[in-house]
């Protein structure tokens, strides 16, 4: 296994190149199973889920043709509606299958994803939007079985709380239904916005979505399509913050500020500066960091996927910082590997009171989860002498090349290969 060997104490100065959202590119990727013609992808960002999320769809028949900016992917035909335990087990987001598969092919079998490190994670919601759309749907030994007689068909599907892949699965099956669709309560993140126009430009016609209420008209009609998929606001957020902890300044090509708004809100609140550029956002930090309070939530809300990250960045703040994590019920698995650096950090339940100021020192410390990896490398960038942060396949999981990334602005970062 590969682990990341970084020395603190360089500001980070020059440009990042920000690749295109992993969670924007599973549930695109996931939908092309709907359609017989081909569909291109590009800005599909280069990073292991992607890959993972390309393997599934193969299993289910799907032809994917590389080229240098973009990836081609034909379901002419589906030879298996089920996905092993063991496949969605590696990576939750295999579960999106589930709606395409139905919705095409009348039946599906896929594994209940299972808990991972940041909470249980149940689908519930997804199975109940696909019920509402007429499927006979259940849990038979660990796996999501679902048939349906004469097709699935358009309704009022109004979900429980805004979640994304709920709110994705119920779209994706809704474009194959018979009539319309209505689903209340929707997630309003850009990545379901952009799996919306990614879908319209494979023939869907669909209206409302990044807003609590979405229309889809039904009983589509495919057509060969391509998408550029949206660039990642969580690794533009992540090298935002990477330029803040180190007091450098760092221009994020292809970041877009207006699905940031309330991730700039806290920087500026902590002390940072950040201003558009013509290629992105350039973001600053030369004077003091200040402790500010953040809660998580759904879009337009600050963004759980960076709650670890701005973990780190509160710790070398001046001042308290209280963090509440609303979305997931057990997302501190960053918290006891950041105190091996020296944080100084206290849990009451959902709620991490950040005391700033704790003049951080390098250790070896143990990645968990994607967001919970970056956390550390960002805390190492400023910790006193070597972190070494062991396990970062969780890493390759959602950043394209980050060593090297970081390491072209300065950092003394290097991969050590096992
Ligand atoms: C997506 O996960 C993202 N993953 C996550 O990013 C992100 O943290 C999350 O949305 C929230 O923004 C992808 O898009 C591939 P949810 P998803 O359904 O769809 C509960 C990363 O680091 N819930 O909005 O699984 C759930 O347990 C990953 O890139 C149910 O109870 O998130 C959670 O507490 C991590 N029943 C909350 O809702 C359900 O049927 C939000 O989950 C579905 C979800």
């Amino acid at each position: 296994m590969d682990r990341l060997r970084i020395v603190g104490g360089h500001r980070l100065q020059g440009a990042v190149t920000i690749a295109g959202a992993k969670n924007a590119a599973l549930p695109q990727i996931a939908a092309t199973l709907l359609s017989p013609y081909p569909v291109e992808l590009s800005n599909l960002p280069q990073v292991s889920d992607v890959e993972n999320m390309l393997g599934v769809i193969g299993l289910h028949g799907a032809e994917v043709g590389r080229a240098s900016h973009s990836t081609t992917i034909h379901a002419k035909d589906i030879v298996s509606t089920e996905t092993s335990y063991d496949t969605v087990r590696k990576m939750r987001a295999t579960v999106l299958v589930l709606g395409p598969l139905l919705a095409r092919c009348g039946e599906a079998k896929v594994s209940l994803p299972g808990g991972c490190a940041i909470g249980a994670r149940p689908v519930d919601m997804h199975i109940k939007a696909l019920a509402a759309l007429g499927a006979d749907i259940g849990v038979e030994g660990g796996l999501i079985v679902a048939s349906t007689r004469g097709g699935l068909k358009g309704a009022r599907i109004v979900l429980a709380s805004p979640s994304v892949g709920a709110t994705e699965t119920a779209m994706m099956a809704a474009t194959a239904a018979n009539g319309e669709t209505e689903i209340l309560n929707a997630a309003r993140e850009p990545e379901v916005a952009d799996l919306a126009a990614c879908l319209i430009a494979m023939g869907a016609k669909i209206e409302g979505a990044g807003t609590h209420r979405i229309l889809v008209e039904g009983s589509t009609t495919w057509r060969p399509a391509k998408h550029h998929g949206i660039s990642d606001r969580i690794e533009a957020g992540t090298y935002a913050v990477a330029a803040a902890i180190t007091g450098g300044m760092l221009e994020l090509t292809n970041a877009r500020l207006e699905n940031m708004a309330s991730v700039l809100q806290v920087l500026e609140a902590m002390g940072v500066s950040i201003w558009p550029s013509d290629r992105g956002l350039v973001v600053s930090r030369d004077g003091p960091l200040r402790g500010t309070d953040i809660t998580t939530e759904p879009y337009p809300g600050f963004p759980t996927d960076l709650q670890a990250q701005f973990m780190a960045l509160a710790a070398c703040a001046e001042g308290a910082s209280l963090i509440r994590e609303t979305v997931f019920e057990s997302r501190f698995m960053h918290v006891p590997e950041l105190m091996r650096l020296g944080a100084n950090i206290s849990l009451q339940g959902t709620t991490a009171l950040v005391r700033g100021g704790a003049p951080l020192k390098g250790a070896q410390v143990m990645a968990t989860d994607l967001r919970a990896s970056v956390s550390l490398v960002l805390a190492g960038l400023v910790s006193k002498g070597e972190t070494v942060v062991n396990r970062v396949y969780h890493l390759d999981r959602g950043y394209e090349q980050l060593d090297r990334k970081l390491k072209l602005c300065g950092a003394d970062i290097e991969r050590i290969s096992e």
